[in-house]
């Protein structure tokens, strides 16, 4: 399986974002998912195969499962039929194939939508300094990978440094106002409690995952990414321990591995990224696949 670095294709308006190349056409956008993978923020040389396809295909079929809850972006997915809207893609059905989505343009709701289930992540970092999660105080005690009685809407936003800074829902619904916010905060929980039921059915738990938002006629769409490894935390359901940190399809292998060349003295966490080598990016590969083939029941083509 060839990489997929970066693409040029010659339709609308080019953006790249860290995974996606986006291009802006007048009410619609390509979204075309790299093989591209980032840690600690910096976009590392080279890719990872199969990613790009995978975080395509699983987020439309969430796309898919989820539609009877809240409207999303997603035209097509099919390349032959966006290509029919896109006559200007004609040529490139092999780069394409399984890695583009054709979607509705929206206004973004500039606010991460964090649901979580379990304490993990930058919120057991928070818990562990402050025993507060984005800012609500929670029982002292908790231990890591604890499973909240119910799910908590976490959010955050892009901070100026590209890291995600963790905010309180009283500062989001001072951004967005309080309808819409807790339209986003009853749709997010909706979303992530009906996604976890069938997640539970392929013996996944959903730790943690991250919707983005988008308006379009002033209604609320779901855009961007859903429920794949770069956006959630996945764990087995049969392997879950409370009390330590488990191990999930996430890119942990890789910062563990950065962190350790930082430590060393061989990189300092800014741009460019090391060459990866072979063995993580083959077992980054097999993650992503694996993330997939449990979820879906199918193998990424
Ligand atoms: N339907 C949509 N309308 C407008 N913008 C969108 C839509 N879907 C996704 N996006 C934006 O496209 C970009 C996707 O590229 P990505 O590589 O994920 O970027 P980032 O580095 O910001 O995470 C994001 O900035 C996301 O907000
Ligand atoms: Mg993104």
């Amino acid at each position: 399986m060839a990489v997929v670095r970066e693409t040029n294709l010659g339709v609308g308006n080019l953006r790249r974002g860290k995974v996606r190349d986006c291009y802006q056409l007048e009410n619609y956008l390509l979204l075309v998912a790299t093989d591209r993978i980032s840690a600690f923020d910096v976009v590392m040389p080279g890719g990872i195969p199969f990613k790009g396809k995978v975080l395509n295909t699983l987020s439309a079929f969430w796309f898919g499962k989820t539609g009877n809850i809240v409207k999303n972006h997603l035209v097509s997915t099919d390349i032959d039929e966006i290509i029919s809207q896109v006559p200007g893609l004609a040529g490139q059905e092999e780069l394409l194939r399984g890695r583009i989505t054709l979607g509705l343009r929206a206004e973004t709701v500039p606010v991460e939508c964090v649901v979580r289930g379990y304490l993990a992540g930058s919120a057991w970092t928070e818990y562990c300094e402050k025993g507060t999660v984005a800012e609500a105080s929670m029982p002292a005690g908790l231990e890591r990978s604890h499973k909240f009685e119910t799910p908590l809407f976490t959010p955050a936003i892009k901070a100026e440094s590209g890291h995600d800074e963790n905010i309180s829902i009283g500062r989001m619904k001072t951004m967005l106002g309080r309808g819409l916010s807790e339209q986003i905060i009853e749709t997010s929980l909706a979303l992530y409690n009906s996604a976890s039921e069938y997640a539970a059915t392929r013996g996944v738990l959903i730790a943690d995952t991250k919707f983005e938002f988008g308006l379009i006629d002033g209604r609320l769409v779901l855009i961007d990414e859903v429920l794949t490894p770069d956006s959630s935390r996945f764990w087995l359901a049969g392997d879950y321990r409370p009390g330590v940190d488990q191990k999930g399809f996430d890119k942990q292998p890789l910062r563990d591995w950065l962190q350790k060349l930082t430590d060393a003295g061989k990189w300092n966490k800014t741009p460019p990224g090391p060459e990866l080598p072979a063995e993580i990016v083959e077992y980054m590969s097999g993650l992503y696949r694996k993330a997939y083939k449990i979820l879906t029941g199918k193998e990424i083509a």
